[in-house]
């Protein structure tokens, strides 16, 4: 699968079915995660066959069935940790994606398991991601309009749209969508969070879609 058809195919998945992750796709996702750790200077761990974080009143509130896997998305503390966590988190996600496996980028409806995984002193768990084969693909969040969310002093080139379209297609917390592309200087792109829960994580995960559809080479970030 393309990615970019992983971004048009993506969609939260909050009930999954009894089905171990393949060995396979362990090794290949964790392979992935030692790079991403090691780019984005995060502790990102897979904790597997782990059914106790999803098993509270939060998670059967939020409608979560048969979670038994997720990514611990854990990072130093720092100003910019949310953004990167963000960012790096829905690399993840899309790979699993293609690899056929569904996620849910969850804040609130889980409880931490302190055993699963570490966190170091100077570490924060910021938030996890759901991961295993989902009993459905989920369906289809409501969108905002491109020119609610983007500004371009005069004519908005594709490459800058495509970016915007696929932002839009991201997972952002109770789909807020609480982000803004605007485009300065020709090819000089400035995103920015606005106001709300879990926003500058979104705004990272807004910023990964965005730089896969617009293409890398045509625009840099402010
Ligand atoms: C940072 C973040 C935190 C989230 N936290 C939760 C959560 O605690 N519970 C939940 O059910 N969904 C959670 N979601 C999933 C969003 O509700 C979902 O992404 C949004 O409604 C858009 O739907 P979609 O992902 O299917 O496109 C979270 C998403 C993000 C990005």
């Amino acid at each position: 699968m393309e990615i970019i058809e992983a971004i048009r195919n993506r969609h939260s998945v909050r009930q999954y079915i009894d089905k171990s992750i393949e060995p396979e796709e362990i090794e290949r996702l964790n392979a992935l995660i030692t790079r991403l750790n090691e780019e984005g200077k995060l502790n990102i761990q897979l904790v597997t066959d782990e059914p106790k974080a999803f098993d509270c009143m939060m998670a059967r509130y939020g409608k979560f069935t048969g979670v038994k896997n997720y990514l611990a998305m854990v990072g130093k503390k720092s100003d910019d940790l949310d953004r990167r966590v963000g960012y790096y988190g829905e690399w993840l996600v899309l790979e699993a994606q293609r690899m056929g496996l569904n996620t849910c980028w969850v804040g609130m409806s889980y409880k931490k398991v302190p055993e699963a995984f570490r966190i170091e002193d100077d570490e924060k768990l910021v938030c996890v991601i759901a991961l295993g084969y989902g009993a459905t693909q989920g369906s289809a969040h409501k969108i905002k309009s491109v020119e609610k969310v983007a500004r371009v002093n005069g004519e908005m080139p594709e490459w800058f749209r495509r970016g915007v379209e696929a932002a839009l297609l991201a997972p952002t917390a109770v789909n807020q969508q609480k982000f803004r592309f605007e485009l300065t200087d020709g090819n000089v792109v400035d995103a920015r969070a606005g106001l709300g829960f879990y926003s500058k994580v979104d705004l990272g995960i807004v910023c990964y879609h965005f730089e896969v559809a617009a293409g890398r080479d045509n625009f840099r970030w402010k």
